[in-house]
């Protein structure tokens, strides 16, 4: 299938993980990819090289995604580079896990600046290129404890949450213009991020998840697909949980 041929994506923390696998996933489908992320390595590189490899174009940009002037100077860069902007995932994020009680100003403010600002930031960016092709599908990660909360993730769960609200008013706002706004939930998957994570936090999750076992970012690029394809065409300001069943 190629189901986004001839479509150009950006992809924020595209390096790894999940970013990852969307990346891969949509260049089979016969997008042009620009990865945004803080990692610009031989491993973005080779990366780089593999995407382009498949018959599409693709490039890695150095960028914060948290810093306002960067995401505008790299959002012109990609749109001179590529033409035309289609596809945006907000998918750069973090987490500064810790109990309210010893949080510190930088945890949160890391996190918030990451996980939410990256996601006005590019879309800030995206909207106008989008306005003028007038069509544009925008998707955002949030996360399961967007919606339930988790102790030791007040930080990480309200950039989260935040991204919900993002998403639901960008929805209203651009779709009358044919800019479609969703976010995918993801719940335990297993990434770098959660590789962070203890044995016995680990199998904390696994035990609340029907499926039995932790998400592949494969299984996230999938909803992605979906979200930014016309097989969702009339789907906007919703958010999809990828979670195995898992108790929210
Ligand atoms: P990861 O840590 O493997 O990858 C995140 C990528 O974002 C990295 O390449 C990193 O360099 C990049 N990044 C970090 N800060 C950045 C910045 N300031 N500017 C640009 N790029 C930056 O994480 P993973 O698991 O792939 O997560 C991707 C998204 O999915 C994140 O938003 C995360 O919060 C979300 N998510 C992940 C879940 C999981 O279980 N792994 C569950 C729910 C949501």
């Amino acid at each position: 299938m190629n189901l986004l041929q001839g479509k150009t994506a950006i992809i924020t923390g595209g390096a790894r993980g999940i970013g990852k696998a969307i990346a891969l996933k949509f260049a089979s489908e016969g997008a042009n990819i620009a990865i945004t992320d803080l990692i610009y390595d031989d491993n973005v590189k080779a990366f780089e090289a593999e995407l382009n490899a498949m018959g599409i174009k693709a490039k890695a940009y150095a960028s914060n995604a948290a810093k306002f002037d960067e995401t505008q100077t790299v959002v012109n860069q990609i749109i001179a580079d590529f033409g035309r902007v289609d596809i945006l995932i907000n998918n750069a994020g973090i987490t500064k896990d810790g109990l309210l009680m010893r949080m510190t100003e930088e945890q949160w403010d890391a996190v918030i600046n990451v996980n939410l600002k990256s996601a006005f930031n590019f879309t800030k960016a995206v909207q106008m290129q989008m306005l003028k092709q007038k069509g544009g599908a925008i998707v955002n990660m949030s996360s399961v404890v967007g919606v339930s909360g988790n102790a030791g993730q007040a930080n990480y769960s309200a950039s989260k949450a935040g991204m919900i609200g993002f998403t639901k008013s960008v929805a209203k706002e651009l779709g009358s213009r044919n800019i479609r706004s969703n976010a995918i939930a993801p719940g335990f998957i297993i990434t770098d991020m959660t590789h962070k994570l203890t044995e016995e936090q680990r199998n904390a999750w696994i035990e609340n998840i029907p499926l039995k076992r932790g998400g592949t970012p494969e299984d996230v690029a999938n909803v992605a697909l979906f979200l930014a394809s016309d097989l969702s065409s009339y789907v906007n300001g919703q958010v999809i949980n990828v979670c195995g069943g898992m108790n929210t």
